[in-house]
């Protein structure tokens, strides 16, 4: 793990939900598989970066598992980090449990992580990014790029938030209003720890950091307000 001067960031203090705890880390892994398409946002990861069989792919934030694992079936091997040791065990083991034997877990994140060297085709990242401010985003981007072979994919999807909203108090309790009930408390409480607490940011300064970072934009996606999906190409 790299050595970092005293004023760096501490990515491995968690921000929000604590997913350093076993319990959030189970709770998680059921709430993700039962409010979320697991096997078509793979899909989509895999086609917009195009993995290919040769490829080497590095995961950032991999959590419990699923995406790293899924990638690993189409390409040479993933290598997925994570600050929370609590996580990756759990990502290890279900990765056992599946028998993938071509991915690499290491308990490191965007600021942390120690190429050593080496450069990936591909990093993907979801749901992660929002973890730092944004400051640390850019560097986090840059390290990103860093990592990358030329021409290298950058798949990244996060909460980013809508600058053409003008009202966010009206925006915001509409969709909590909005909410399926199945959804319960547990993701209404995350969503408002995500608002309150996580470092989201706007459309238009995510575009900015990411250019800034060294990539080409190719696609972007937004959806509900809230989300956003990037395929990016270092430059
Ligand atoms: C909301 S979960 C997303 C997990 C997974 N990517 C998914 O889509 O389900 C956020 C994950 O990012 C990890 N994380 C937070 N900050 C990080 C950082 N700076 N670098 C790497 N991982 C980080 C957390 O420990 C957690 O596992």
């Amino acid at each position: 793990m790299k050595e970092l001067p005293e004023w760096y960031y501490d990515e491995f203090i968690q921000i929000g939900t604590d997913y350093a705890s076993e319990e959030e880390v189970r709770n998680y892994d059921r709430k993700m598989r039962t409010i979320r398409d697991i096997a078509d946002e793979a899909e989509t990861m895999r086609k917009l970066i195009d993995l290919q069989p040769e490829d080497n792919v590095l995961e950032i934030g991999c959590g419990t598992g699923e995406f790293s694992i899924e990638l690993s079936r189409y390409c040479k091997k993933v290598l997925a980090l994570d600050i929370s040791q609590g996580m990756l065990e759990f990502a290890m083991k279900k990765a056992g449990e599946r028998n993938r034997d071509n991915i690499g877990f290491e308990n490191a994140g965007f600021l942390t992580f120690e190429p050593n060297g080496k450069e990936f085709d591909a990093v993907v990242t979801q749901l992660v990014l929002h973890h730092l401010p944004d400051f640390w985003k850019l560097i986090a981007l840059r390290n990103v790029n860093s990592m990358l072979k030329d021409g290298g994919k950058f798949y990244l999807k996060d909460v980013v938030f809508s600058s053409g909203i003008q009202d966010f108090d009206s925006y915001f309790s509409q969709i909590f209003k909005n909410m399926p009930p199945e959804a319960g408390d547990e993701i209404v409480n995350e969503m408002t720890l995500h608002i309150k607490d996580e470092f989201s940011t706007f459309d238009w300064v995510m575009e900015g950091l990411i250019e800034k970072a060294g990539f080409i934009i190719e696609k972007s996606y937004y959806q509900d307000g809230f989300m956003a999906t990037y395929l990016c190409t270092k430059i």
